[in-house]
């Protein structure tokens, strides 16, 4: 089954804590689909010369979680993506009415053990994990977007890999609805 060349269908978003996946499984699951991949967070560093962490440091946060309403607008309006979110992008709900007009939405889930131990592998710079706690900072920051995730369709990834996830992610696009 090929779905090359897609520029009109469904969006697939995923979205998540920081260090879920999003990124590496987006760029799976786009490759199986032939779909475009987008990452938000991609897409504003390009957009504005700088990483995310020069953005939260030199504008602020508030700057930054305005960049990611209009990327939000802008993509709504596309399809044939595959859109991976910066992990706040959702906890605005103008962002997600806008992504959800011509898309669906998975919330990618990870351990906060797993998280650390991704993100501290990682090389991006996530701002909101600096400080001398980050394991409590993760459980804070996860129990306070409990909410806001809990509206999409969860994803596990813990114990699996990126290709496990996008197979369990395809079967959900395909025969589930
Ligand atoms: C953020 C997640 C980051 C990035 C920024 C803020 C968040 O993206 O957008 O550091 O608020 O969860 P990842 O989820 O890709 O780490």
């Amino acid at each position: 089954m090929t779905f090359r060349e897609n520029t009109t269908g469904t969006n697939i978003i995923l979205t998540g804590f920081m260090a879920t996946g999003k990124t590496t499984i987006g760029k799976l699951l786009a490759g199986q689909l032939g779909y475009e991949f987008v990452d938000t967070d991609d897409l504003i560093e390009g957009r504005y010369g700088r990483t995310v962490a020069e953005i939260f440091q030199e504008k602020g946060e508030r700057a930054f979680r305005a960049m990611e309403t209009e990327v939000a607008r802008e993509l709504g309006k596309r399809g044939g993506l595959v859109i991976a979110t910066g992990g706040g992008l959702v906890l605005n709900p103008v962002n997600v009415t806008a992504l959800e007009r011509q898309g669906r939405i998975f919330c990618l889930v990870a351990a906060p053990g797993d998280i650390l131990e991704r993100a501290s592998r990682d090389t991006v710079v996530r701002p909101l994990l600096q400080g001398t706690n980050p394991k409590e900072r993760i459980t804070e920051l996860m129990q306070a977007r409990k909410e806001a995730y809990s509206h999409f369709t969860q994803v596990e990834t813990t114990g699996k890999t990126p290709g496990e996830v996008a197979a369990m992610l395809l079967s959900r696009i395909f025969y589930e609805t």
